[in-house]
């Protein structure tokens, strides 16, 4: 079977069947996502977290990417691949250009995804000039985190709420293909809904988002750093991962 298009990953949008998306940094966990029917696989920069151990993401390296990535590659064969290009990246738009084109290109994944705020967005152009497809996570944005505070619901009080809609409007406009919305208030959500056309998976942000997204390490049941207070805990009485996993994608399915 090809792998899922994003043609497909709208069709689902508009039909109002919610697309399910899950991190995987290892062959045998994403093949395990891509046999049960998961359409997107996202190799994370959370890899920092959960694999690596450490406090934040703040210290994923561009060859980290590529090391999980390409392990994820090469064990799918039915999912759309999204990897996240790491904050090292971030931090000029020669560096984001050069690095893009390298994870895009070497791993052949399908969609890069960028965390997105005022100060970067306008780099969405030249990855557009490249024809590289772009996710963009805005809300809660775990590269430029500093402290627990970050961790709250974004877009509550009218000027965060303008500058999220904002920033996912023009990020459309500059051609992201989907937007990853963190953490994100129910209001902004059902703003965009009405406003955008590219499929808004969220995570963290109620139900009403187009798909959802969730760490698997969090599904488990075993978060390395503390566990997110979204997370729906009722999902640990289903004692096998495998009917858990069926649990989730069925959930996704029908919310929207
Ligand atoms: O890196 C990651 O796992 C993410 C999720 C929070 C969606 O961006």
């Amino acid at each position: 079977m090809p792998r899922i298009s994003l043609k497909k990953l709208y069709a689902l949008k508009s039909s109002k069947v919610g697309i399910t998306a899950i991190t995987a940094y290892d062959a045998s966990f994403a093949k395990f996502f891509d046999n049960c029917g998961v359409d997107i696989i996202l190799i994370g920069d959370s890899l920092g977290e959960v694999i690596k151990g450490e406090k934040n993401t703040h210290k994923v390296t561009l060859d980290e990417m590529i090391y999980h990535t390409s392990a994820v590659c090469r064990s799918t064969k039915s999912s759309y691949l999204i990897a996240d290009l790491p904050r090292e990246s971030c931090k000029s738009i020669n560096r984001l250009t050069r690095d893009a084109k390298k994870l895009f290109r070497v791993c052949k994944i399908n969609m890069l995804k960028i965390e997105i705020n005022s100060k970067n967005i306008h780099y969405l152009s030249k990855l557009h000039d490249e024809k590289i497809p772009v996710c963009c996570h805005l809300g809660l944005t775990p590269q430029y985190v500093t402290n627990r505070k970050s961790f709250r619901k974004y877009g509550k009080c009218p000027s965060e709420r303008i500058e999220i809609i904002k920033n996912a409007c023009l990020a459309e406009k500059l051609g992201a293909k989907i937007l990853l919305l963190e953490c994100v208030s129910d209001e902004v959500v059902n703003s965009l809904k009405t406003i955008v056309k590219i499929p808004i998976i969220g995570i963290g942000s109620g139900k009403s988002c187009d798909g959802q997204i969730i760490v698997c390490y969090d599904l488990l049941g075993i978060s390395y750093n503390q566990s997110p207070s979204f997370l729906d805990k009722k999902y640990f009485s289903i004692p096998s991962f495998h009917a858990r996993l069926n649990k989730y994608i069925s959930n996704v399915k029908k919310f929207t």
